[in-house]
């Protein structure tokens, strides 16, 4: 049972990532006509180098679940409006100042491939990119521009100073220091649960579902997106560099994780209640 569960679930993945990494090469194709010759290859290696593409695939999960029924092109072409911002945080995440990643995706980082100036340029060059990319999306739904605009909204506000780049601040405040489990379930759920959790939010937004609907979606999205962070955390402390693709480690960073906090086996039963 539990093995054909496993084996539709990775089917599904690679039969979404499918439709995801074609809207990412076309996303890719119009921001490279966009931005300087010099950037053009750090934002392909960003954005066109692997990844599990989870959010978009939860986006337009969350889209079909709330009674969505536009043209697939045009689907994942609004959900990897999510990955841009996803890719922009993980290139900018890397850098030196942050946590000064040689690997990712079992692949050199993309400051280690292309230097540190042009990776804070491609990295910024695609949050303006994501939003153009989920108003063009959502058009092509047949969105209206109000709704159009409140999907966008909702990335935006994942994306910024309430969101990701919050919990990214509060993750670097928070190195060497042991957080409290409120404090910790604060930056997580700003750093990678805002973020997933728009992914459902949207979903729901642009499949035009009830408020009621939408905020379902939203509660679900950021039990998944804490749980997500939990298992990232305990992958990082139970895995080698080599089968994660990613270094260095939390513990060699000083890193306020689930597992530093609370140890391997609560970690372990707090991301499964999640
Ligand atoms: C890694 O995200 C960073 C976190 C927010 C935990 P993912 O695990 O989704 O990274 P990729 O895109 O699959 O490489
Ligand atoms: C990154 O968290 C979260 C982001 C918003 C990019 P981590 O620093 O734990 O991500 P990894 O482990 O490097 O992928
Ligand atoms: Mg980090
Ligand atoms: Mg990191
Ligand atoms: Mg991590």
């Amino acid at each position: 049972m539990k093995e054909t569960a496993t084996h539709s679930l990775s089917t599904y993945l690679a039969e979404e990532g499918v439709h995801v990494e074609a809207a990412l090469d076309r996303a890719v194709e119009r921001i490279e006509g966009l931005v300087p010759e010099s950037v053009a290859p750090a934002v392909a290696h960003g954005v066109l180098t692997g990844g599990k593409r989870l959010r978009p695939i939860l986006f337009a999960a969350a889209y079909r679940a709330a009674g969505g029924q536009g043209r697939t092109a045009a689907v994942y072409d609004t959900g990897v409006g999510l990955e841009l911002i996803h890719a922009y945080s993980l290139m900018h995440d890397d850098l030196p100042c942050m946590d000064d990643a040689d690997l990712r995706r079992g692949r050199r980082t993309t400051h280690r491939l292309h230097g540190v100036d042009v990776t804070v340029r491609a990295g910024a060059a695609l949050i303006p990119a994501a939003a153009r990319q989920v108003l063009m999306g959502a058009t092509g739904l047949g969105l209206a521009r109000e709704a159009s605009r409140g999907v966008a909204e909702a990335l935006l506000d994942a994306a910024g100073a309430s969101g990701m780049v919050g919990g990214q601040a509060l993750d670097l405040l928070g190195e060497e220091r042991l957080l409290s489990a409120e404090e910790l379930d604060e930056l997580h759920r700003h750093k990678t649960g805002a973020l997933l959790a728009a992914a459902c939010t949207m979903g729901a937004l642009a499949a035009e579902a009830a408020a009621e609907v939408v905020e379902a979606f939203r509660r679900y999205g950021e039990r998944v997106g804490l749980a997500f962070q939990v298992a990232d955390d305990i992958l990082d402390s139970t895995a080698t560099a080599e089968q994660l693709g990613k270094e260095p480690s939390d513990v060699e960073l000083g890193k306020s994780t689930y597992v530093a906090l609370f140890g391997l086996e609560e970690a372990r039963r707090r991301g499964r209640a999640l």
